[in-house]
């Protein structure tokens, strides 16, 4: 018998007769739309039962286990020390402590779903044909009641145990999956842009004692830091730099060249250079002073010293930037300013 016959052959249907249930109308929607409802059942004769109890205890322990994990998740996020510390090893477990609450809140969403649906939902099979077409109003008003009632199958108005297991376990899931978002939003801008260098701060050498020009002879180089607390730390790692005293020919040869940007940054015969490499960021500080290029070990690339560190072998593509210094007044060296470029690679989109 095809789908349209059996329609005409089937006493009218009225929607608004109030003798229906709202599962009468579920049925016949179902049936409407093609589906035979063949057995339906709630999971418990009795509602309210120990056993149905039981159940809805252990659907709102994994929802407050959820909620739990995506806080602990949040809280990892924003407060476990993700940089590395000298003498701390926490930062190693940050990203396994993010996965494992993660992991933790979407594998307990999975369970409360799964033992809500087979221990909790009523039991039913359905039969269903096919059919084209749009459907008539009548079937819309059917839909309509079978969506609130599959709502009222899952319980959630009778209890409220659920109900604010859900809300509790599921807030903090949403605000996890926003909270990396916080990321994107922070400006690295100014973090790239300068060091620790800056008008008035002095060179000093690893062990902390300040650097005068006698520390370096003609032809020779030392690496300096910025003399401040930390300042020979991987909290300034991107400050260390070469201090290269020049022979007097070679000096005034560096002079000549020197382009604006690089005017009265030598002293005398010494000038300085940021020894992070512009290619990948290596440290370049095997200096040959024959003929005065600075080699980075990474990739081989070269730099001019005498001619603004220009890249003249190998994958780097950017000066070294020169650091301005001079000498005060007891004699030590001191820089006049930062970079006035960024040091290293300094940007992703950069060569
Ligand atoms: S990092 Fe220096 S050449 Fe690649």
């Amino acid at each position: 018998m095809s789908e349209t016959e059996t329609d005409k052959d089937a006493p009218e249907f009225d929607p608004d007769d109030p003798r229906l249930t709202r599962f009468d109308l579920v049925r016949e929607g179902a049936r409407r739309d093609g589906v035979e409802i063949v057995h339906y059942q709630p999971r418990f004769t009795k509602p309210g039962s120990k056993e149905e109890k039981r159940v809805v205890r252990f659907v709102a322990l994994c929802f407050f286990i959820v909620g739990l994990a995506a806080l602990a998740f949040i809280v990892a996020y924003v407060a476990w020390p993700w940089r590395y510390e000298p003498g701390s090893n926490l930062n190693k477990f940050y990203t396994p402590v993010l996965g494992t609450t993660l992991g933790l809140a979407l594998l307990f969403i999975g369970i409360g779903i799964i033992t809500w649906a087979k221990k909790l939902l009523p039991e039913e099979v359905s039969v269903e044909r096919r059919h084209d077409g749009a459907s008539p109003d009548v079937e819309r008003k059917l839909t309509a009641a079978t969506a609130v009632s599959m709502v009222d199958e899952l319980g959630i108005q009778r209890r409220p145990l659920l109900k604010g297991a859900v809300a509790l376990g599921l807030a903090p899931v949403g605000v996890a999956a926003i909270m990396p978002l916080g990321g994107l939003i922070k400006d690295h801008k100014s973090d790239l842009l300068t060091t620790a260098w800056k008008k008035g701060v002095r060179l000093m050498h690893d062990d902390g004692t300040l650097v005068r020009p006698e520390d370096v002879s003609a032809g020779g180089q030392i690496t300096v830091f910025p003399a401040i607390p930390g300042g020979n730390t991987n909290k300034y790692a991107d400050s260390p730099t070469l201090l290269i005293h020049l022979r007097d020919a070679d000096a005034e040869r560096a002079l000549s060249n020197a382009l604006p940007i690089n005017k009265g940054a030598q002293w005398n015969n010494y000038l300085a250079y940021s020894k992070i490499c512009t290619h990948a960021g290596c440290p370049a500080s095997l200096y040959e002073q024959q003929t005065n290029r600075l080699l980075c070990p990474c990739h081989q690339s070269q730099f001019d010293i005498t001619n603004n560190a220009r890249p003249i072998f190998g994958p780097a593509t950017r000066r070294l930037p020169q650091l301005p210094i001079t000498v005060d007044s007891d004699g030590y060296f001191v820089a006049t300013s930062d970079y006035k470029v960024p040091i290293g690679p300094g940007f992703w989109e950069r060569p």
